[in-house]
């Protein structure tokens, strides 16, 4: 997938000393790596691996955490002994909540006065001054636009003749893009770009082929839905609802410890058979109806607006690795149910195919951001 945010996101050199390149997925939870090298054209899967955050700020494994930039560091340098990373060459997430990503419709001029007009128009849309973040933008291809400018005037009762121009545009603050890099460099590692981490995932997703699909990313602290048309992402929505919210949910109503109740989440997740289990899928179904009910909400509202389905959902994020999920996903959603298995868009060793498999949705935006140092490698 074609990343618009180039300027966002060249930072340093793409000069490689190695022809190695590690995607950085610093999670609220955990961070996750992934190390992929290109050879004869096949992209091949070096090492990966996660850690959790829990303990370095003194809770659980699994729960969302706020920790500093050196802390964090360290916790980098840990994970990349532990996983065997030998590349410095890495290129890192910014997490959905510290970005804004969205379209604005502007009419039809030249490139120079868009370039003017643009942050003019998306000073509305940032409830921070406009100096403290970067920004970058990408006009929508036009004949997409033949279809969104239109339904976009769903609600007015005139018709517009004016020809119109779709952009996309992100905003992320600029403590986030220093805090990312001084994250990096703690850890020794050498930043090649920053990627909202949406962009990251998309890339692992979009063999599908299909014009509209949307990804749903079960996080520890919120879960994200995103819908993508074509490649562009069309709407981007943060459920306030996480697995974490989860985990402490049964660690409330049963009472048992959080660490407990965090295996007992994934070991049963939404199909407990016992009258023990079936306190905890209990809890479990009603977190995830929750979120299903937002995505099909979200779903709706996006057929009205666009007239448009939804053709397939992909589910990714460590939250969704739970027992039960793809069928109660099936049973949920109106619309074509997907577990993400990034790792299939590389090749590994067959013995661990059906772990990669299984682990894999948590994986999605580390692999993503190394299939995208690899392509800038090439
Ligand atoms: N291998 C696994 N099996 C089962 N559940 C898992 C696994 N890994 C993570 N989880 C669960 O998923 C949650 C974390 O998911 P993920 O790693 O995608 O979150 P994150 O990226 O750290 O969070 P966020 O995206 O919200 O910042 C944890 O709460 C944990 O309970
Ligand atoms: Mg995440």
């Amino acid at each position: 997938m074609l990343n618009p945010f180039s300027k966002l996101s060249n930072i340093g050199f793409l000069k490689h000393k190695s022809d190695s390149f590690l995607g950085l997925d610093i999670g609220s939870s955990s961070i996750k790596v992934v190390q992929l090298k290109k050879k004869n054209g096949v992209v091949i899967l070096e090492t990966y691996g996660e850690l959790s955050l829990g303990p370095y700020a003194n809770i659980e494994a699994g729960r969302a955490t706020n920790l500093s930039s050196a802390q964090l560091s360290e916790a980098i340098t840990n994970l990349l002994k532990e996983a065997n990373v030998t590349t410095k060459e890495c290129g890192v997430s910014i997490p959905l909540k510290s970005s804004l990503v969205f379209n604005i419709q502007l009419p039809t001029m030249d490139k120079k006065q868009l370039e003017q007009m643009i942050p003019i128009e998306a000073r509305k849309y940032i409830p921070v001054p406009i100096s403290e973040v970067d920004l970058d933008w990408k006009v929508i291809p036009k004949e997409e636009m033949a279809v969104t400018s239109f339904m976009g005037e769903e609600n007015s009762n005139k018709r517009e003749e004016v020809p119109k121009t779709e952009v996309l545009v992100a905003a992320i603050h600029r403590d986030t893009v220093l805090k990312q890099k001084e994250i990096v460099s703690g850890a020794g590692l050498s930043l090649n770009f920053l990627e909202i981490e949406i962009f990251s995932t998309i890339r692992t997703a979009v063999s599908h082929n299909i014009l509209n699909f949307a990804v749903l990313d079960m996080g520890s602290g919120s879960t994200k839905l995103y819908i993508i048309e074509k490649g562009m992402i069309k709407d981007s929505h943060s459920i306030s609802r996480g697995s974490q919210d989860i985990t402490l949910n049964i660690a409330r109503a049963t009472g048992i410890s959080a660490t407990d109740a965090e295996q007992q989440k994934i070991k049963v997740g939404v199909s407990g058979n016992t009258p023990t289990e079936k306190e905890v899928s209990d809890i479990v179904y009603s977190s995830m109806e929750y979120i299903f009910g937002e995505v099909n909400k979200t779903f709706l509202a996006y057929q009205k607006k666009y007239n448009k389905n939804v053709d397939k959902l992909v589910i990714t994020g460590g939250g969704s690795i739970i027992n039960g999920m793809t069928e109660f996903a099936k049973s949920h959603t109106e619309v074509e149910v997907e577990i993400s298995d990034p790792f299939s868009k590389v090749e590994a060793p067959a013995f661990l195919a059906p772990l990669l498999k299984q682990v894999g949705p948590g994986f999605a935006v580390a692999l993503g951001l190394a299939l995208r140092g690899l392509q800038q490698m090439e």
